[in-house]
């Protein structure tokens, strides 16, 4: 059974570190200028280039238009995207970028299984050669109430569906990280239920805004934020957007996900963005730009509701927004 313990995403939202705590840019580019950043990571200065991502090549490709910042809304800096995370996997705090660089993404393979007509392990750059790269600049609205705006590349979630080819019986789609607790240390906490597992269902895997993530600004994911395979699925909480996939399994039923399965009370299936239904524990009304600090309103859907409100009609299901 999962011991419930104090979290980061239990913090109220006051207490998320001010921005100007967390990351003083000067002290940055400071700290590139002396060697000292770059020699910790070496070729890991935000902006560079992962070395040692043999898709690099494949980018920068170019932005499909039909996706915008949102009004009033600019593309968040790049080093606060890449240095202020969420991932588990390799510790609670949001500095794990460095931590994260322990990665191995080559060799790596997804799997797909369950309710498809022929189940398939794929290598991630076969993958990729099969995909229709493109480039979307999308919102993400994080639980704790931290937002950003970022250029992510990849492919349409149903491209893919469309080459896993599941079958009539399939009604979800349960999605799973990499487990390896000797690259990352977040999973020797015997306490969460590991491996990180999120899903969908198949009308919201094949809606248009779906995406699958290989690349952000231009170049290829890197490791902190899910490399090299991620999901971006920008009208729900960022939970619901699982990094470093292995896996694919199509269902007839829904599955439990890893934050579902932590706290159902207060981490739900659906999980949409909503203004109006707040955390058990603080109000979604507002959420804090990354980068600028502002305080903007939170919209319904993340302000996407005139692509996916549709899918949620009729739809009374307590956890639709949490
Ligand atoms: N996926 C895994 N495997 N582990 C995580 O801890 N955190 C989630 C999501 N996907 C998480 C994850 C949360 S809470 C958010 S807000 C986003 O990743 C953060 O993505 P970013 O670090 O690229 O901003």
């Amino acid at each position: 059974m999962a011991i419930r313990i104090p979290r980061g995403w239990e913090l109220p939202e006051s207490a998320v570190t001010p921005e100007s705590v967390f990351l003083n840019r000067r002290q940055i580019i400071q700290g590139l200028a002396a060697g000292s950043i770059a020699a910790a990571a070496p070729g890991l200065a935000w902006g560079a280039t992962d070395s040692d991502d043999p898709s690099a090549g494949l980018y920068p490709v170019a932005r499909n238009e039909r996706f915008e910042p949102g009004e009033g809304r600019k593309l968040t800096d790049e080093e606060w995207a890449t240095r202020y995370n969420n991932f588990y996997e390799f510790g609670t705090s949001k500095k794990i970028w460095k931590a994260a660089q322990a990665l191995k993404i080559r060799p790596w393979e997804v799997r797909i299984d369950g309710e498809v007509e022929s189940p398939r392990t794929i290598a991630i750059d076969d993958l990729l050669s099969q995909m229709p790269l493109e480039e979307r600049v999308y919102r993400h609205r994080c639980v704790e109430a931290w937002s950003m705006v970022v250029p992510w590349t990849g492919f349409a979630f149903r491209e893919f569906v469309r080459f896993a080819n599941p079958t009539a019986n399939a009604r979800y789609v349960a999605m799973e990280t990499f487990l390896d607790p000797e690259t990352a240390k977040g999973q020797r906490q015997d306490w969460y239920p590991w491996p990180y597992v999120e899903g969908l269902t198949m009308e919201e895997a094949n809606h248009e805004l779906a995406f699958l993530v290989t690349g952000l600004y231009g170049k290829p994911l890197p490791r902190q934020n899910g490399s090299p395979l991620r999901l971006a699925v920008p009208w729900k909480y960022g939970f619901k957007s699982i990094k470093s996939i292995v896996r694919f399994t199509f269902t007839t039923e829904r599955p439990v996900s890893f934050w579902e399965e932590m706290n159902s009370r207060e981490y739900g299936f659906w999980a949409n963005v909503n203004p109006a239904v707040p955390h058990p524990r603080w109000s979604q009304a507002t959420e804090k730009d990354l980068g600028t600090g502002k305080r903007i309103p939170t919209k319904i859907f993340n302000g996407y509701g005139e692509w996916v409100a549709a899918l949620y009609e009729g739809n009374t299901d307590a956890t639709l927004y949490r």
